[in-house]
């Protein structure tokens, strides 16, 4: 049964692909080579793909880098990789045969070529420059050849004079003669659009890459309906242009949202469409800041709030500007009963850089010491010490519980951050050392509960006691109910920090059949094994959006967060694990489904507490395994608290709130480096960098659970830093969600900070 578990994780995939590779392998280093549409790159030993192109300044689509959203997602042509996770979660059938792979999740085996999206990169000068508004800007650009696009469609556009690149929706139709034209918004801090709004342009050299996605107008005879914010107008007036030339009669709304009448643009373009279009052309601009006494005589309010006067039954949506903008949009849409797959979006980002995963650090990384690999065992010393705490009972559990919170909270509290990541030459020391965690675990889950038995089991107690001359039956028989108490949380700490903390490193190697099988039985002890399943292709991917079950909204409480959180990841959990098994076939009710057989084993171990200790030593387990899973949705809590993030733009270290307190880092497996973490999912633990300017919560973990556990504490400390994030981390488009966030939160602090 457990090869069974252990094979699902690891695969192979070779290439049915017939073209020849002819690339040289690199004995002496032991590379391999990838050839990326058609470049060359290296890829060391035991490196994925995409952190080899990544490395060698390959601009390839990712974001999560854990194999948990298929950005990555590249076709095999040629050769073989070993494939570190389950595939099946996010490629469909159609994919999987046709040799698709994740790159990130893709380690060469031999010499291998590969294909992702073309981008074709086009180079020209910008020939005019207009000023439309007090944000807009237009440029248009002769490019060298013509370029193959949709209209709707986006490039990646950079201009001589400024190393930056950002995306932009081209504003017109594809033409024989090279020409793009762009609608430019000035985007506060915005590196490009300040350039493109402030810097004479014409004759400057341009490059665009692309183009890229999905937004174009689709085939039928429907009335269409767009709605376009800000410089969202960019790609409907392209969609526009080429339902002229195409000669379209359908039916067309078109509602514009400014804030005031001087905002409006490309008013008179958009009035001569409405004479040549072949169909009725609606028009209808709206204003949301228009002064009430203006001799504006057309409609005002949101944008949004007009959809529902201009739909029909089989209206075909087009939405294009700010994500806010979209994200109501859709709402009202689908309230009104338009179909999902009738309505199509485009979000305008611009993605922000403060604070990237730009890592140049090699200089000062050193050779790590027998001390360095020594401090990561401070966890086995924690679990036994609390081992022996809880069999002699009594005073010494009371004592152990108390000194416990004491060595965490204080020790942070004084011995400051540990920031150093030495370069360690012997990696499998720290990895045996995590699997050791399953024997000391099982250690610490058969002492709890033989301290509630009615019967000395095994002989347990006797035989301690012929060892050491302590009578240890007589200590649990003296041991106060008070003092039971104190064990749960004990036992449930241990299984928290010993279990869910080392699972969580353990189930991120996806590639590791042993890891995998050791995590999932420590994720047991807490009912929690969907934790592997959810956290890796659910919690990473979406982390810091609204779709994340374990990222707490803004105002939330922990009380309420344990519970939403625990049954929305279940659900998240079983609605993957069952996708997965639709996809390759396999019956949901099976062995194969590693939901259920992951809680049937958490009952399996109700069952042994309940041989070890009898109906008190299984219930003594179920309240320390809850409190341990309650303790992970806690961290959780903790470690996104109010985060804001778009789900199309990549993690970056802003989106977790990070720590460096040494004995936390060293009890605890860098988890809190856990803005690395996520912008990085797949660096061991030893290798994650501190980040010391990214988000910082309040203290370290154990400190930060107990002001979590308090809310108008948390709240207190909280607010300011959740505040501060937004002025100093969060992106133009994150600020926007920001503030529906603070809305939301029904804190009064937060919104009125959205006036400031
Ligand atoms: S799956 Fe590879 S980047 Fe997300």
């Amino acid at each position: 049964m457990e090869r069974k578990e252990l094979d699902m994780f690891l695969t192979d995939r070779t290439s049915t692909g017939k073209t020849k590779v002819s690339v040289k392998r690199d004995t002496e280093k032991m590379t391999n080579q990838v050839i990326i549409n058609g470049t060359s790159i290296q890829v060391r030993p035991e490196e994925n793909i995409l952190s080899a192109a990544l490395r060698q300044g390959i601009d390839f689509p990712h974001s999560c880098r854990v194999g948990g959203c298929a950005t990555c997602k590249c076709q095999l042509v040629e050769g073989k990789v070993k494939e570190l996770t389950e595939t099946g979660y996010l490629l469909s059938d159609e994919e999987l045969d046709n040799g698709f792979i994740l790159a990130c999740q893709s380690i060469p085996q031999t010499d291998v070529s590969i294909r992702v999206e073309n981008k074709e990169t086009i180079y020209g000068k910008v020939f005019q420059q207009k000023i439309l508004t007090d944000e807009i800007c237009e440029i248009s650009i002769q490019l060298d050849t013509k370029l193959n696009f949709n209209a709707g469609q986006y490039v990646s556009l950079s201009i001589e004079g400024l190393d930056a690149e950002r995306n932009y929706s081209i504003a017109n139709a594809p033409n024989e003669k090279g020409i793009v034209r762009f609608i430019i918004r000035k985007v506060p801090n915005g590196k490009l659009s300040n350039y493109i709004f402030n810097e004479p342009l014409v004759g400057k050299k341009a490059k665009v890459k692309g183009a890229f996605g999905n937004f174009y107008l689709r085939e039928n005879k429907n009335p269409i309906l767009m709605v376009a914010g800000g410089s969202g107008l960019a790609p409907i007036l392209a969609i526009l242009e080429q339902g002229i030339l195409n000669g379209i009669k359908r039916p067309l709304t078109l509602l514009f949202g400014a804030r005031k009448k001087e905002d409006l643009y490309k008013i008179n373009e958009i009035q001569k469409i409405e004479k040549i279009w072949k169909g009725k052309f609606t028009f209808v601009p709206i204003l949301s800041e228009e002064p009430k006494n203006s001799s504006w005589k057309g409609e005002r309010g949101l944008v949004t709030s007009k959809i529902k006067d201009h739909l029909t039954k089989d209206t075909e949506a087009y939405l294009c500007g700010p994500p806010p903008m979209v994200d109501i949009a859709t709402k009202e849409l689908l309230q009104s009963g338009i179909e999902k797959q009738s309505i199509f979006a485009d979000r305008f980002t611009t993605i922000d850089h403060s604070l990237s995963l730009q890592i140049d650090d090699k200089k000062t990384r050193y050779k790590a010491s027998f001390f360095d690999y020594l401090k990561f065992f401070l966890f086995h010393a924690v679990g036994l010490t609390s081992v022996v705490s809880l069999l002699m009972g009594g005073t010494y559990t009371t004592i152990g519980f108390f000194s416990l919170l004491f060595f965490y909270i204080v020790g942070d509290a004084i011995s400051g951050d540990d920031k150093s990541t030495p370069s360690y030459s012997k990696p499998e020391i720290l990895t045996l050392q995590l699997w050791m965690a399953l024997p000391i675990l099982s250690l610490i889950f058969f002492c709890s509960t033989w301290t509630v038995s009615p019967t000395d089991t095994l002989g347990f107690g006797s035989w301690l006691t012929d060892l050491f001359g302590y009578d240890f039956n007589l200590a649990k028989a003296n041991t106060p109910t008070l003092v039971h108490f104190y064990a749960v949380i004990l036992t449930g700490l241990m299984i928290g920090l010993v279990g869910t903390i080392t699972a969580h490193e353990l189930t991120h190697r996806t590639w590791d059949p042993i890891s995998m099988f050791i995590g999932r039985w420590l994720l047991a002890f807490s009912f929690d094994t969907i934790f592997s399943i959810e956290h890796v292709y659910g919690h990473h991917r979406y982390v810091s959006t609204t779709e994340d079950p374990a990222t707490a909204p803004r105002g939330r409480n922990v009380y309420y967060h344990i519970l939403a959180s625990t049954i929305k990841g279940n659900l998240s959990a079983w609605k993957i694990e069952t996708k997965r098994l639709k996809r390759k076939n396999l019956s949901i009710l099976s062995y194969h489904n590693a939901f259920l057989r992951g809680h049937l084993m958490s009952l399996s171990l109700v069952g042994l507490a309940y041989w070890i200790g009898g109906m008190p030593g299984m219930f003594f387990f179920i309240a320390a395994g809850l409190f341990g899973k309650t303790l992970l949705e806690i961290v959780n809590y903790m470690e996104h608290y109010g985060m804001v993030r778009l789900p199309e733009e990549p993690v970056q270290p802003r989106h977790s709130w990070n720590t460096n307190k040494r004995i936390s880092s060293w009890t605890m497996f860098n988890l809190t480096r856990h803005s690395h973490h996520h912008a990085q999912g797949e660096v061991a633990y030893q290798d994650l960098r501190p980040y010391p300017n990214a988000p910082m919560m309040i203290s370290g973990y154990l400190t930060t659970i107990v002001v979590a556990l308090i809310p108008p504490l948390w709240h207190y400390l909280m607010i300011p830093k959740v505040m501060e994030w937004d002025k100093k981390f969060a992106s133009p488009e994150e600020l926007e969600l920001a503030k529906i966030a603070n809305e939301k939160s029904g804190i009064a602090r937060l919104i009125a900070s959205n006036k400031e």
